[in-house]
């Protein structure tokens, strides 16, 4: 059996990645896993809980018994739920219990085209052989201001300096963490987003994309 074509789209919080990995998955017909709401489920079940994100028998307990229904939660996306997500990820045990979840999706992808996974570790751990890999990324002020105006539109009353703060202090969570930190995997390629508005940057991931299917 052939194997289906995967596209692995990691990056830092608010760099646009999820919107890009939506948009490739539109344009090739392929199925799309925004990871991040994985662990975001398993951060919120603890937070419901009245527990502590950054303990391990919590999050363990938690990713367990993770109720996929609260990945339509409306408080999933929240800076609070974020950092929750933050910490549970660093705990191997949450990671290992995620992982098969994630492969499974990426081999046999609804629709049966193909898949676009985005995350942290998609091109280092969970997809080292995907198809084509892209690195996501763009100034932190960048990206403070576009998650500032998405968390504004929900009703959040966070300043920008806030919201810059929550990001530099989740980037330096993620990319420092031992298990499966946050870094560019060595095959993929670089697309910073910084001065690209969202279809300057669709249009140079489809780009990169439609090259790396071809080779
Ligand atoms: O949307 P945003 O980039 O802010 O975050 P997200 O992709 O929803 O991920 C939330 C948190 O989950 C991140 O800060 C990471 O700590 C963690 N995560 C991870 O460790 N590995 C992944 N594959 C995806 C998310």
């Amino acid at each position: 059996m052939t194997r289906l074509p995967v596209i692995a789209i990691d990056g830092p919080a608010a760099s646009g990645k999820g919107t890009l990995a939506r948009r490739i998955a539109q344009a090739l017909g392929f199925a799309h896993l925004d990871t991040g709401r994985l662990y975001r489920a398993v951060g919120l079940t603890v937070l419901k809980r009245g527990e502590d994100p950054a303990d391990p028998a919590a999050a363990q307990r938690a990713v367990e018994a993770l109720d996929l229904s609260l990945l339509e939660d409306p408080e999933l996306r929240t800076d609070r739920t974020g950092g929750a997500a933050s910490k549970v990820a660093a705990i191997q045990a949450v990671r290992d219990a995620l992982l098969d979840f994630q492969r499974n999706f990426a081999a046999h992808p609804p629709g049966g085209k193909g898949a676009v996974l985005d995350g942290r570790d998609i091109g280092t751990v969970i997809c080292p052989d995907a198809t084509v890999k892209l690195f996501v990324t763009a100034a932190p002020e960048t990206r403070a201001e576009r998650r500032y105006l998405e968390l504004k539109n929900q009703g959040s009353a966070r300043t920008e300096e806030q919201v810059l703060r929550d990001i530099q202090t989740r980037d330096a969570r993620d990319s420092g963490r031992t298990v499966a930190p946050l870094r560019q995997a060595r095959d993929a390629t670089l697309l910073d987003t910084t001065h690209l508005d969202i279809e300057a940057a669709v249009a140079r991931a489809l780009e990169i994309v439609r090259a790396g299917l071809r080779t």
